[in-house]
């Protein structure tokens, strides 16, 4: 594991129980709060980019956090895919599955020029269900995703099968 892994893990706290009973939260606020380990991570999900970037794309709202300034770092756009009802001009939209039902993601396609380049950014890669949705809206739109950048991944839910052949960047794995 890389030295910043272990700065990360050491500031990921676990929350048993929440939001539900057997469920252990990766709770990353810590880690937020801490100015240097902020930025370290940032910088490191922006170098690790795989080539030139235009867009970066952060799911509202964790991947908010995370992902404008990864796109600062790159000098590129940012672009919010937003939870249903939130975006105020025409929208795409593409569902996607919950534990219970499912839930929808939006994004402004006309802020996507055809074939630019997208890196997307989250905090967590878990089901895969918000990332793959999020792919799915990005390419109707005519966006390029060229890579996935997440801070953690939990491995034992098999996010990345609904990401095949996706370049994809993490920097804890659970
Ligand atoms: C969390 C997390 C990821 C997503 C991962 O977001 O921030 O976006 O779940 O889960 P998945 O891989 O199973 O889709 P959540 O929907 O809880 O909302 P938030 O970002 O607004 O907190
Ligand atoms: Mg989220």
């Amino acid at each position: 594991r890389r030295p910043l892994a272990d700065l990360a893990a050491s500031l990921v706290q676990d929350v048993p129980d929440f939001p539900e009973p057997g469920v252990v939260f990766k709770d990353i606020t810590p880690l937020l709060a801490d100015g240097a380990a902020l930025k370290a991570v940032v910088e490191d999900m922006a170098s690790r980019a795989p080539g030139p970037i235009d867009l970066v794309v952060g799911m509202e709202a964790r991947g908010f956090i995370l992902g404008a300034p990864v796109a600062v770092a790159l000098g590129a756009g940012f672009i919010p895919v937003r939870k249903a009802g939130k975006l105020p001009r025409e929208t795409l939209a593409g569902a996607y599955e919950l534990e219970y039902g499912s839930a929808v993601l939006e994004v402004h396609p006309d802020t996507i020029r055809d074939g630019s380049r997208v890196l997307v950014v989250d905090d967590v890669l878990a089901t895969g269900g918000t990332a793959a949705a999020t792919v799915a809206l990005l390419e109707k739109a005519g966006g390029v995703v060229v890579g996935l950048s997440f801070l953690m991944e939990l491995t034992f839910l098999g996010g990345r099968d609904r990401l095949p052949g996706r370049p994809l960047d993490v920097l804890l794995s659970y």
